[in-house]
């Protein structure tokens, strides 16, 4: 096996080939002067099952160039097959037309993946399971639940506690966490009657009292979390603690959640935290290197990689 790394998330490609005790394959990838991006592997990988390790995060489209390069490059080196391991895949919200004359650019990055040569996709917590099926390769989708239901379980507050989805799309998120901290769901329903007109928040289920759990897949600009955790606190909610798997984090965000009254907000390191993210005061990130390294192990192994999530 041989693991290749671009540059979007080095901390956690060192990780991960610490856990499988496998070092990083040596491999240039240098920008020409006009930014054009160059790749070199520097070992022979003839034959090899290659895992090559890339998350789409900002900056989105380098990354996404980078990762199809390098699996150019792996395939022109005659790898045995190879395998795109994408913990953060980015331009998945793009997964349906929202309006007339738009693209589905989530369909069309998954062909880009699959053009440049990748065999398989290992992935974390896709914005919609579906997504899978805009890829005519196998595609295993990682669930970053268990390691957030271990840790909430491990800091269980005194009082009631209560697993919420900041919207009506990520419910099948949240209940798979509530499920294994053994609590009530509830759903923050956004509402925007008309458009101009400010979103109205209403909270199905009753969290008067309750320690809110926050469960979702992305948090970028932070306006869904906040305006979530804020809704709860106006309906009773004793305290709002988010866990979001890909902490994308742009522009104002890490303030905006610094600011709030978010008690904390824990991701994971699928996308490398920013020194900003690393030094706010209320928020974590989970590594998840083992998850991922695992689920590479099983794949190379042929072993079930579904059995990681009984
Ligand atoms: C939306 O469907 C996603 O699950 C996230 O809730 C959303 O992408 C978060 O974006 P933001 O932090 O910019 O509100």
């Amino acid at each position: 096996m041989k693991l290749i790394a671009g540059n979007s998330n080095p901390t956690l490609a060192k990780e991960i080939s610490e856990y499988l005790d496998i070092p990083l394959a040596k491999c240039t990838v240098r920008r020409f002067a006009d930014q054009e991006i160059f790749v070199e592997i520097q070992e022979n990988i003839r034959g090899e099952d290659v895992f090559v390790l890339q998350s789409t995060s900002y900056p989105a489209n380098d990354h996404l160039m980078e990762l199809l390069i390098i699996m150019d490059a792996a395939r022109r080196a005659s790898a045995r097959r190879i395998t795109a391991v994408v913990p953060y895949f980015g331009y998945a919200r793009q997964d349906r037309k929202p309006s007339a004359r738009t693209p589905i650019s989530a369909k069309l990055v998954a062909n880009l993946i699959t053009e440049a040569g990748a065999d398989r996709v290992l992935t974390l917590d896709l914005h919609a399971g579906q997504i899978q099926g805009f890829f005519d390769i196998p595609t295993d989708n990682l669930f970053s639940a268990p390691i957030f239901a271990r840790d909430i379980r491990a800091r269980l507050p005194d009082g009631k506690i209560m697993v919420v989805s900041p919207d009506v799309g990520g419910v099948v998120r949240a209940r798979a966490v509530a499920k294994r901290v053994d609590a009530q769901l509830a759903i923050v329903d956004k509402r925007r009657d008309r458009p101009g007109e400010s979103e109205v928040m209403n909270i199905i289920g009753d969290v008067e009292g309750y320690d809110c759990f926050l469960v979702d897949d992305i948090v970028d600009s932070g306006g869904t979390l906040c305006n979530a955790a804020e809704a709860l606190l106006q309906e009773g909610a004793n305290s709002v603690t988010a866990y979001i798997t890909h902490g994308v984090l742009s522009g104002g965000a890490v303030a905006r959640v610094t600011a709030s009254k978010l008690k904390e907000l824990v991701i994971t390191d699928s996308i490398q935290p920013s020194s900003a993210v690393a030094s706010a005061s209320n928020i974590r990130a989970i590594p998840i290197a083992t998850l991922i390294g695992e689920a590479i192990s099983r794949t190379s192994l042929e072993k079930s990689v579904s059995s990681l999530f009984d």
